[in-house]
This record gives C-alpha cells, structure tokens and sequence, in this order.
C-alpha cells in the first residue's frame, strides 16, 4: 500500500477530536460536513437510519487508544438514538446500523449491561419486521410492506449478535433465511446485486425489481453492490455456511472489476460517463468488507482491492482542511437524490473508512461481529 494506515487514522481522530465539541453544544449527531460545520440528518432526525455511525466512529477511535472523551461522546449520542425506541414509527430495519455500532459498541467494549439490553431490544424490533413469507420488511410507508432491500444484510449482524447472547436460535434462524431469500433474489448472475426487491407480502412470491438509489432499475448502485459483499462475508462469519461465502466472492469479483484505475468508485456501475458521479461510501464499504473477505478466504487479491480502494481515497478524497468537518469527500447518498448530499462528505463513509484503516492497523474491534 502507498499510503501510512497509521498516518490517516491519526489524521481521522485528530480531526474528529477537534469537531467533538460543535456536535456536542448543539445537541447533534452528525450526518455529513461542509463549509467547517456539521450537518445534521436531512430526514426523520435521530431515527434516520445513520444515527449509529457517528457513535460507531467515536468507538473506533476509542478502540484505538481507550481515550474516554471518545467514549463520552459516544455515550451522549447513544442516549438521543435509545431515546428513539420510543419514537418507534419511524424506526425501520436499520436498526441493526444504528444500534450495533452504539449499543453494541458500548456493550462490547466496555461491558456496559444497560448498551446490551438496548441492543437486544433493537434486535426484537428488527426480528418485528420478519414477514414469514420470506423477507425482513424494510421500510414502513404502507405501500412498501413487500419491499426488502440489499443493505439488510448488513443490518442481519444484529439478530446474529441477539442470537449469541441469549442463546436462543430465533434471531439467527430469521437471518439465515432473510440471507437465503437475497441470494434467491437479489444477486444476479453477473455478480451484481438488486437494490430493492418487492415480494407479495401474503405468499412471498418475488413481483419485481426497483431501481432504488442507483441510476436505473437493473442497475448496479455501486454501495449496493458494497452492502452485498461485506454483508454475505459477515453472514458466513457468523453462520459458517459456505453459500454466503460464495455469493461474496461473486458480489466481490464483479465490484473489483468495476473500481476506477485511480482507485475511486462510481455511483452506479452502469451509470453514463458523464456527468461524474462518485461515490466514495461505496468504496470504504467494499475495502472494509474486502479486508473481511481476505481473512475468511485467505486469498491476497481482497487485500489488494482494499489497498487500492483505501490508496485512491487518501490520494485524492481525504480532506484534512477546514472546508469539511470530517475527511473523506465525494460521497454521494443517492443517484438522484441531490438533498442527501452529492460529492460531499457524509459521516458513514467516514465510519466505513475509519474502520478499514482500523483492520489495517490491528485494532478494529470488530463491531459487526
Ligand atoms: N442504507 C441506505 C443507504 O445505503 O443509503
């Protein structure tokens, strides 16, 4: 690899050190960062599903070094998202993003009771939304209630964790079947995945594809794409079941095949070549997810795409001036979408990056597992 891990994590928890007390002033949990200010969620407030990567950073610099006003900011974060189990209605099967990387994180790495008992009850939420026909309910509009989309199988961590606890099957029974549903589903056979699948929420019969965040339906949203890989590497991790590994290293070769030579990601594999259009999340998903990949596979060519990927974000997207609160630019939320931030900086990729460069230095601790 080109680039110092070291160096860019350091420069990561310096930058976020110093921006530690505008999000704490004004009572936020940040989203994203432009003109030397945190933004915050431009949707649902503290129960937008990216409330758990603010908290999950803070975690990971805490993980690097045990400085307690990481964990104190964590803490004050987890306090406005648990706040929202009461909110409820606006919750959605992203509770797995938001809790295990606050809760979670708190239980794991301090042993906090009460963070494990919240992490629980965000995991009988998720296990709420299983429709038996088949598929996790995603999303709550009513006309949405056979729709299940690709990042689930991140949020499946989450009822593998409950499983683990408890010891009771349930969770991890609902999680290998919601992950057999997506392989049946949503991976194609080129490699790619689907964003959003609608099934008949009675018998569970697959109606059709949508284009979702991506360019187009039949599309290939790139941080779809990352979702799938780095989510089927966790369900082997957690399950064994040598199905999943399969589908990641097909999600994972048809990912490779696609990042820039300046190693930068675009939105959509399938997008027009003009205008730009990138997205950086993608690309610190897939180099954490790869780094994942390499250790359950042993094979050096997933290391080499997380090096590349890690190497093209510092060399042309980290940004350690006063322009952006945070460090990774060119993020973009949504192909489409322009209100949830295009080419900017967006707290998740942040997370995503953070955490790759932690595998890379030895001290990630393992949050999704
Ligand atoms: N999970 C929603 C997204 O990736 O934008």
């Amino acid at each position: 690899m080109q680039h110092d891990a070291k160096k860019l994590f350091a420069a990561m928890q310096r930058k976020y050190r110093a921006g530690i007390r505008e999000a704490e002033q004004r009572g936020i949990i940040p989203y994203a960062s432009d003109q030397g200010r945190w933004l915050e969620s431009p949707f649902d407030g503290n129960s937008w599903w990216t409330g758990g990567f603010w908290p999950g950073l803070m975690w990971q610099f805490y993980a690097a070094g045990r400085d307690p006003v990481f964990r104190e900011e964590a803490r004050r974060t987890e306090a406005l998202l648990t706040a929202e189990f009461r909110v409820f209605e606006r919750l959605n099967h992203d509770v797995g993003f938001m809790y295990l990387l606050s809760c979670g994180a708190d239980a794991k790495l301090t042993g906090d009771k009460q963070a494990e008992v919240d992490t629980l009850h965000a995991a009988s939420l998720l296990m709420g939304r299983w429709n038996p026909a088949g598929y996790i309910r995603a999303w709550n509009h009513p006309s949405q209630a056979g729709y299940a989309i690709i990042d689930c199988m991140m949020n499946l961590s989450l009822l593998y964790h409950a499983s683990r606890v408890t010891g009771d099957p349930r969770f991890a029974h609902v999680a290998r079947q919601h992950a057999d549903t997506t392989l049946r589903c949503f991976v194609r056979e080129d490699g790619s995945v689907r964003h959003i699948v609608e099934f008949d929420p009675e018998t569970g019969e697959m109606l059709r594809e949508h284009g979702g965040q991506g360019w187009a339906e039949g599309s290939s949203w790139s941080r779809g794409q990352a979702w799938g890989l780095y989510g089927f590497t966790l369900a082997h991790r957690h399950g064994g079941e040598a199905r999943d590994l399969a589908a990641a290293e097909k999600i994972a070769a048809h990912f490779m095949a696609h990042i820039r030579p300046d190693g930068l990601v675009d939105c959509d594999f399938c997008q027009p070549k003009s205008p730009e259009r990138l997205d950086n999340i993608a690309g610190a998903i897939a180099a954490s997810g790869f780094l994942s990949l390499a250790e359950a596979t042993g094979k050096g060519v997933y290391r080499e795409a997380a090096e590349k990927l890690v190497d093209g974000m510092a060399a042309h997207c980290f940004d350690e001036t006063e322009r952006y609160r945070g460090v990774l630019t060119r993020c973009t939320a949504s192909y489409h979408d322009d209100a949830a931030g295009v080419h900017t900086n967006i707290v998740y990729g942040d997370y995503f990056l953070a955490e790759a460069l932690a595998k890379l230095n030895g001290t990630d601790p393992g949050l999704w597992e």
